[in-house]
């Protein structure tokens, strides 16, 4: 099987595709992408010893060239990452979102209808379902839950959901949904909570928590969601959205304060800065769909996971030092101020 996965030289795209090297050594992998701010060259460079992994630079807004690279590679599988995934860039920039998470997505899906690919699997989030309250434990999000989106990141990758399910009803493209909660671990921008706040809990660098820190996610280590897009593109049902999730539920300043512990700094660090707009309140995810069809659940327990993520950007400051290198600190200082 020729597999092309977008978005590899991300976060959870990098990880899926070392999952999927050491679990199918007989097929290929294309790891297509376009090397934006949050892509990187040294997050994938550990591939390069595999004779059947090759990277290509490229942009999946470009319909032209993707066209054409489905025409020269016929793809069995795609696996679709490839996205502007943060929030809060998605507040002042509303365009990237909507050219990469919409246009990136139905140009993929043109291509995957021209070509005959086998599997078009898109990667989406527990985000389009909107927020949970606070005050209804029992609540979770279903497959079946209306769309509801918050962000304008929710609201492309909801839009992308739709025309991933249209043109299975319209044009009959073999595809399959996910929607995860968050993930965690190994090679994640410093952009988001957790590995933003290990770098720079490490350093001893205030803690922007927004709000009242009391906000719910559901935290799922990347391995874990890596391996339910695995079950779901070998025995997933064509035409089905399936939620996955971590069982994780904590608040925004447990997390935090399990980072600062397992780190020996001190909560002092822990600055509290105006919240997010539209900040969704609780996201939780029931996975039962995929539990009882599928046979998946999740592995990793979140004192596991977050462990060996912390012992991870440890002992990786060299590849800390280069995703940060670029425009990375006039962001932080352009978001948080500090
Ligand atoms: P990421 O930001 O770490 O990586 C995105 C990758 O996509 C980068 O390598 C970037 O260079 C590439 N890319 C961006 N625009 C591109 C374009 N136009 N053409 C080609 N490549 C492009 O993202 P992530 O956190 O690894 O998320 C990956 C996918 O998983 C996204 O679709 C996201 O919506 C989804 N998702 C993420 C989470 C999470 O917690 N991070 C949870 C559920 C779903
Ligand atoms: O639920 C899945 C989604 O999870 C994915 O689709 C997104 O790509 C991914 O970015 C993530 O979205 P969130 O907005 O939940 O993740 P983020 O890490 O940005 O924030 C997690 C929580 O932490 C959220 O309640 C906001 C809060 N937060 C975040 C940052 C970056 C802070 O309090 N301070 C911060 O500096």
């Amino acid at each position: 099987m020729k597999y092309l996965v977008t978005g590899g030289a991300g976060f959870i795209a990098s990880n899926f595709i070392q999952y999927m090297l050491d679990k199918y050594p007989e097929d290929e992998f294309i790891n297509l992408d376009a090397l934006t701010y949050a892509g990187h060259l040294c997050t994938v460079e550990r591939f390069q010893k595999y004779l059947n992994y090759r990277f290509v630079k490229g942009d999946i807004t470009d319909r032209q060239f993707i066209m054409d690279l489905f025409s020269k590679e016929r793809f069995n599988v795609v696996v679709n990452f490839a996205a502007e995934s943060h929030v809060d860039r998605s507040i002042n920039d509303t365009s990237a979102f909507v050219l990469t998470n919409i246009l990136g997505t139905t140009n993929l899906l043109d291509a995957s209808k021209q070509y005959g690919v086998e599997r078009y699997h898109q990667v989406g989030t527990d985000e389009v379902y909107g927020e949970l309250p606070l005050d209804r434990p029992d609540l979770l999000f279903s497959e079946e839950t209306p769309i509801h989106t918050s962000s304008s990141y929710s609201s492309s990758k909801a839009s992308a959901d739709l025309f991933v399910l249209s043109y299975y009803r319209t044009h009959g493209i073999p595809v399959t949904i996910s929607r995860c909660s968050n993930n965690y671990g190994p090679y994640q921008y410093p952009e988001k909570l957790i590995p933003l706040m290990i770098c720079r809990a490490i350093k001893g660098a205030k803690l922007p928590v927004y709000g009242n820190g009391l906000n719910i996610r559901d935290w799922i280590y990347v391995d874990d969601h890596c391996s339910a897009i695995d079950v779901i593109i070998h025995k997933g049902k064509e035409g089905e959205v399936y939620n996955v999730g971590g069982q994780s539920e904590r608040t925004n300043v447990q997390v935090v304060n399990t980072i600062l512990e397992k780190l020996n700094k001190s909560k002092e660090l822990i600055s509290f800065v105006a919240d997010r707009p539209g900040h969704d309140k609780r996201y939780a995810i029931d996975f039962s769909k995929i539990k009882s069809e599928l046979g998946w659940t999740p592995r990793i327990c979140f004192e596991e996971g977050i462990a060996k993520t912390i012992e991870w950007y440890m002992n990786n400051e060299a590849w800390l030092r280069e995703v940060t290198a670029g425009e990375y600190q006039e962001y932080i200082c352009k978001a948080y101020g500090i």
